[in-house]
C-alpha cells in the first residue's frame, strides 16, 4: 500500500501587473523591486472572483491530470489566508463548485507554509485511516484582497493564484510518496507578519477600515532573515534525518517569498542550481507558490517518477518547515 501524487495543477488569473504599473500607484520604481526582490510580474484577480474559484481552476486541472471525477474525492482541504468569507470554509464553497460527494472538508490557515501543512495532514488521515483513500490538496490565495495598496513595502510582493495536488492510495503503489517530514511554528513571532483585524480581538469597525488594519502588516527585514536561516537549517536538518545527500535531490521547491531569500537558502545548502525560481512571474503567492512551481516542473516534464524532491516553506505564524518527497 502506498500514497502518491497523481495529479497536479495550477491557475492564475489573466490579469498581469507590472512593475511600471506599481511606479504609477506608490513611490517604487521597477528597479528597485527587481533588484530587492526579483519580481516584474504578479496576476491580480478582478473583483468579483473569489479564492475559491481560483482554487477550483487549479483543482479542475489536476483532477483533469489524473483523470478522475470530482465525485471520487474523500477529502478535500484547501490552505489559504485569504479564503471567501470566515466560514463556511473556502474547501465546502470549492466541494460544491467541484460537484464533489459529501466528503470531509475543511480549510487550513498556516500562511506561506499552508501546502506544506496541508499535504502533511492530508497525508497522515489518508495513511491512518480507511477512510481516506483519494485526496484534493489546494494552496489558494487572493492576496490583493487584503493588500494595502498604498503601502509600498507590502504591495509590490504579492500576487493571486492556486496550486493543488490529487493524492491517491492503492495498493498497486510499492512506494510511497512521502519520505520524510518536518513542519514547525513559533508563536512568540505572531506580529511580524499579520493581519490584525476582523477577527475577535480587533472586529471590524469604522475604525479599523479608517486605520487600514484589514491589511497585510510585514516586518520585512526581520521576517526576511528568520525565512533564510530557518528553511535553510530545516532542508538540512530533514536531509540528514533520512541519511541521504544533496545529489540525490532533483529540486529544492521553496516558498516563493523574495528571490533573494531563495537564492541565499540555495548557496547555504551548496545547491544554487537546483532551487526552482519562478517569482518573477507571479510575485508572492503564499500558500498557492509551491503548488503553481510543482505544477509547472510537473507538465514540462522537469520532474520524473522516482526523482526526490524538497518542499520548503516559511511564512505567518511563524510557521516553517520542509517535506521531502518521492515523485
Ligand atoms: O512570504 C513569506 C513571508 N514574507 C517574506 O518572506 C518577505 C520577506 N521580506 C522581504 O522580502 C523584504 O524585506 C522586502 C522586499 C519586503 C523589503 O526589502 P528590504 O531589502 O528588506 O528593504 P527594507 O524593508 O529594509 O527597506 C529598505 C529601504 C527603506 O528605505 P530607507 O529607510 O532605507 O530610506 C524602505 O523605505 O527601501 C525602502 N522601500 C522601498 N523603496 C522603493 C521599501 N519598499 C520599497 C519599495 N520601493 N517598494
Amino acid at each position: 500500500m502506498g500514497i502518491r501524487i497523481i495529479g497536479t495543477g495550477m491557475y492564475v488569473p489573466e490579469r498581469i501587473l507590472t512593475n511600471a504599473d506599481l511606479e504609477k500607484m506608490v513611490d517604487t520604481s521597477d528597479e528597485w523591486i527587481t533588484t530587492r526582490t526579483g519580481i516584474k510580474n504578479r496576476r491580480i484577480a478582478d473583483a468579483e472572483t473569489t479564492t475559491s474559484d481560483l482554487a477550483f481552476q487549479a483543482a479542475r486541472n489536476a483532477l483533469l491530470m489524473a483523470d478522475l471525477p470530482a465525485s471520487s474525492l474523500d477529502l478535500i482541504i484547501v490552505a489559504t489566508v485569504t479564503p471567501d468569507k470566515v466560514f463556511p470554509s473556502t474547501a465546502c464553497l470549492l466541494q460544491t463548485k467541484l460537484g464533489a460527494g459529501p466528503c470531509l472538508c475543511f480549510d487550513l490557515e498556516a500562511a506561506c507554509s499552508g501546502l506544506l501543512y496541508a499535504i502533511e495532514v492530508a497525508h497522515a488521515m489518508m495513511a491512518a485511516s480507511p477512510n481516506y483513500r483519494r485526496a484534493l490538496v489546494v494552496g489558494a490565495e487572493k492576496l490583493s484582497a487584503i493588500t494595502d495598496w498604498t503601502d509600498r513595502n507590502t504591495c509590490v510582493i504579492f500576487g493571486d493564484g492556486a496550486g493543488a495536488v490529487i493524492l491517491d492510495k492503492s495498493d498497486d503503489y510499492a512506494n510511497d510518496f512521502y519520505l520524510a517530514g518536518k513542519l514547525c511554528a513559533d508563536g512568540q513571532y505572531a506580529d511580524i507578519l499579520q493581519l490584525p483585524a476582523g477577527g475577535s480581538a480587533l472586529p471590524a469597525s469604522h475604525t479599523t477600515v479608517d486605520e487600514r488594519q484589514h491589511y497585510v502588516k510585514m516586518g520585512g527585514s526581520k521576517t526576511f532573515q528568520m525565512a533564510i536561516s530557518l528553511m535553510a537549517n530545516t532542508c538540512a536538518e530533514l536531509l540528514e534525518q533520512t541519511g541521504m545527500s544533496w545529489n540525490q535531490v532533483r529540486w529544492l521547491i521553496p516558498h516563493q517569498a523574495n528571490e533573494r531569500i531563495l537564492t541565499a537558502v540555495g548557496a547555504r545548502l551548496g545547491i544554487p542550481e537546483r532551487v526552482y525560481v519562478n517569482i518573477r512571474d507571479y510575485g508572492n503567492t503564499s500558500s498557492a507558490s509551491i503548488g503553481i512551481a510543482l505544477d509547472e516542473l510537473n507538465r514540462a516534464g522537469k520532474i520524473q517518477p522516482g526523482d526526490f524532491i524538497m518542499l520548503t516553506a516559511f511564512g505567518g505564524g511563524l510557521t516553517w518547515g520542509a517535506l521531502l518527497l518521492r515523485w
